[in-house]
């Protein structure tokens, strides 16, 4: 099983796929909501939780978590997340939760609401864990909702039920502040209440990353690592990685050799010379990278498109008027509008 995954995870890696991203507001601290890697795209994200012991040894403990899965189809992922130190069961050190999750509502296509349900097992406890997620946009407000079942909680022998509500508020695209907090009607008297967390996620601008600043009193980011409360306020950061091209990977030991200029009179092909000559700054799909995300860039127009190609920039591209000529031009400036 666990290979299975390792498996699908890399075989989606050779497959070009649409760059693709998990926005800041598409979850919180302790709900990942419904999002889930497209078909043929694999997803890494890691989250570090710190406590920073008493004086005088001021020692830090850190409860990080793994977490890979693959698109197998457009609504459906497999996946795992790992622990190496985790505050989910009592006496374990590491905890691995495999799952595949499916999201069948997506607001992005037009539905009410975007719905999802993970069906995992937690090997460390060894529990049976399933998870529904509901997320609503009103504006710049993202609603969260969870309910989550496990039928070995923190490997106790006893089943458990939660229910959790969450909140992403987004200013800017960029930006979201996120709050959360789920408690279950089943916890023991001496368990702290409610499990929560609170944040910053910020969608790193020319990239398909996105990085949180949190405090949560939970610990890994499993479905029981998310509903088990602690007495211990952790800080810290989760960062997510889409792995959506391969190539993007295969330049890091085979850099792509601009492409030659093609010879007077042979036709111009203008993909090849964008893979020649533009990957390097606005990446394999144009998505961005040192230099901006071409996607938009049709809303300014065939001329604005056409003198920057043509004259460059200051702020760090190179003209390139003269190895195109008009009609290269114009084959170029119509293909980055398709992009
Ligand atoms: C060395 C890096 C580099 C290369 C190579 C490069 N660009 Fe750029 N490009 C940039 C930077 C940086 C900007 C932002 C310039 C600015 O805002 O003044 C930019 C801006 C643009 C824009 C305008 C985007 C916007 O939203 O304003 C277009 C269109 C564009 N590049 C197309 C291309 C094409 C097509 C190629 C290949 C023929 C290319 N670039 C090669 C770095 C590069």
């Amino acid at each position: 099983m666990r290979n299975a995954i390792w498996l699908a995870c890399a075989a989606t890696l050779l497959v070009p796929a649409p760059a693709f991203a998990k926005l800041a507001n598409e979850r919180t601290p302790t709900q990942e909501g419904t999002f889930i890697a497209p078909a043929g795209t694999a997803f890494f994200s890691f989250a570090h939780r710190f406590t920073v012991g008493a004086s005088p040894s001021y020692s830090v403990a850190n409860v990080p978590t793994f977490h890979l899965s693959a698109g197998v189809l457009d609504w459906a992922a497999l996946g795992a997340l790992y622990s190496t130190e985790t505050a989910t069961v009592p006496g374990a050190s590491q905890e691995l939760e495999l799952f595949a999750k499916e999201r069948f509502l997506d607001e992005g296509a037009g539905a009410l609401l975007s719905a999802s349900l993970k069906e995992a097992y937690n090997m460390t406890s060894q529990s049976a864990d399933l998870e529904a997620s509901l997320s609503k946009r009103l504006g710049p407000v993202t609603v969260f909702g969870t309910a989550r079942g496990m039928s070995n909680f923190q490997y106790s022998g006893q089943m458990r039920a939660v229910g959790g509500l969450g909140l992403a508020f987004s200013p800017t695209p960029y930006l979201a502040l996120v709050a959360d907090a789920s408690a279950s009607p089943m916890r023991a008297a001496t368990e702290p209440p409610v499990a929560w967390g609170a944040g910053v996620q910020i969608q790193i601008p020319s990239t398909p990353h996105t990085l949180a600043l949190h405090a949560t009193n939970t610990g890994s980011t499993t479905i029981q690592g998310s509903s088990v409360a602690t007495d211990t306020v952790r800080y810290g950061f989760d960062f997510t990685i889409p792995f959506s091209n391969a190539k993007q990977w295969t330049d890091i030991v085979m850099p792509e050799q601009p492409a030659p200029t093609p010879a007077a009179g042979a036709t111009f092909d203008a993909k090849a010379f964008f893979t020649g000559h533009c990957i390097a700054c606005h990446g394999p799909l144009g998505a961005g990278g040192f230099g901006p995300d071409l996607r938009p860039v049709e809303a300014k127009g065939d001329d604005f498109i056409r003198n920057r190609i043509k004259t460059g920039s200051p702020k760090g591209m190179p003209p390139f008027a003269s190895q195109l000529s008009p009609a290269d031009l114009d084959a170029l400036v119509a293909f980055v509008k398709s992009l």
